[in-house]
């Protein structure tokens, strides 16, 4: 079996991670494709060390752009790859304009496609991630889900269940391998140590692309700066709307963006992290970490129902719940989220593939 991955955009590198350790564990041949979505060695060449994946076999250096132009970038020129290479699997991750390029290049080449991620919805098309997510599933032959909510919405938007396969959280596999070979650990009585701090990372366009929305936002964080330490290491984006903005951050302790082992020690740390990522939505609930949600919706809501994950519609409501939030209140670990989603992955894969005839 060949797998061709495709990744581009910081989230997608701990998502590769596992599933290429346990590909290479069963022998199985890997190219990895990396678009050059992002760039920035903090963004990228970090996450790939800290990671252990290996260099790309191909970059496309595709750079900033505006979603048109960086998605035509990515298919054109991940177009002659694909060609060249032909994998068994094409496999994509996700959420973001690498992943619905490549699947759409896939899908007009005969390639099979299998989408690691598969199945959630924000049922709000106005992010560009949720467009992301519709049609990669649409386009995907193999959709290999992190949650069994995931496996509900697919069906009852009438994708076949010999199509879908539950393989867990492969998030959880990177950051229980992270954990561990970084030696943070919990504490005799299985807690983190809580330092006290705010963790804060926001970059989603409808938070900090809006000036007014921003504004907002800062005030908030100023206003729980005063009563806490405040850590914000900030995405790019963010940084430059923030200069553009003229927005004076106070008290708040602005940094770059952190490493993949410096985020998850500063995220144990924390007393509650302020975020509108998914990943980390993901992560503070595989910690028990609690984890305010500044958007009006999610499509990870198993973090809500069953983690420590709360949405925030206003961020005028942050400085009470930051208040009002406790460690060690209740919560499950979902179903999957168990550090073995990679090994899930290639089984999966290996399995469609011989049932295909391959
Ligand atoms: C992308 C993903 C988003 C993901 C996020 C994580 C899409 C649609 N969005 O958003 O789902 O949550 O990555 O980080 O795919 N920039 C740099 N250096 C870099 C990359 C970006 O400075 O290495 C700056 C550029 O000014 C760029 C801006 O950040 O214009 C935004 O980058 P872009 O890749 O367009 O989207 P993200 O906001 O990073």
């Amino acid at each position: 079996m060949k797998l061709l991955h495709v990744v581009g955009a910081r989230p997608n590198f701990p998502k590769l991670a596992p599933v290429h350790r346990a590909g290479v564990r069963q022998g199985v041949s890997q190219v990895i494709v990396h678009t050059g979505q992002h760039y920035d060695e903090v963004m990228s060449e970090g996450f790939f060390a800290s990671l252990g994946i290996p260099v790309p076999e191909h970059n496309l250096a595709v750079g900033s752009a505006s979603h048109a132009v960086q998605t035509a970038r990515i298919m054109e020129r991940i177009e002659p790859v694909l060609l060249a290479e032909q994998p068994d699997w094409v496999v994509v991750y996700g959420d973001v304009n690498s992943t619905v390029a490549a699947a759409l290049v896939a899908a007009k080449l005969g390639l099979r496609i299998a989408h690691v991620e598969a199945g959630l919805r924000s049922n709000d098309r106005s992010m560009p991630e949720e467009i992301n997510r519709i049609v990669t599933d649409r386009l995907a032959d193999l959709l290999l889900t992190p949650s069994l909510d995931a496996n509900v919405t697919l069906r009852a938007e009438g994708v076949p269940d010999a199509q879908v396969g539950f393989v867990g959280n492969v998030m959880v596999d990177s950051l229980m391998f992270t954990l561990e070979r970084e030696r943070i650990a919990p504490d005799a009585h299985g807690q983190w140590p809580d330092d006290g701090s705010v963790l804060v990372t926001l970059h989603r366009p409808s938070n900090v692309d809006d000036e007014a929305r921003l504004t907002g936002i800062v005030g908030a964080l100023r206003e729980v700066a005063t009563e806490r330490r405040v850590v914000f290491p900030a995405h790019p984006r963010t940084r430059a709307k923030l200069a553009s903005y003229g927005l004076d951050t106070g008290a708040i302790v602005m940094r770059d963006p952190v490493s993949y082992e410096e985020m998850l020690g500063l995220m144990t740390h924390a007393h509650v992290v302020i975020t509108d990522s998914g990943g980390v939505q993901e992560e503070t609930t595989a910690l028990g970490i609690p984890c305010l949600t500044l958007r009006p919706n999610t499509e990870r809501p198993i973090t809500v129902t069953e983690g420590t994950n709360r949405l925030v519609a206003e961020p005028a409501e942050l400085p009470a719940l930051v208040r009002a939030s406790q460690r060690g209140a209740a919560h499950r670990i979902p179903e999957g989220w168990d550090g073995k989603a990679g090994e899930r992955v290639i089984l999966a894969l290996q399995r469609a593939l011989s049932g295909a005839g391959g």
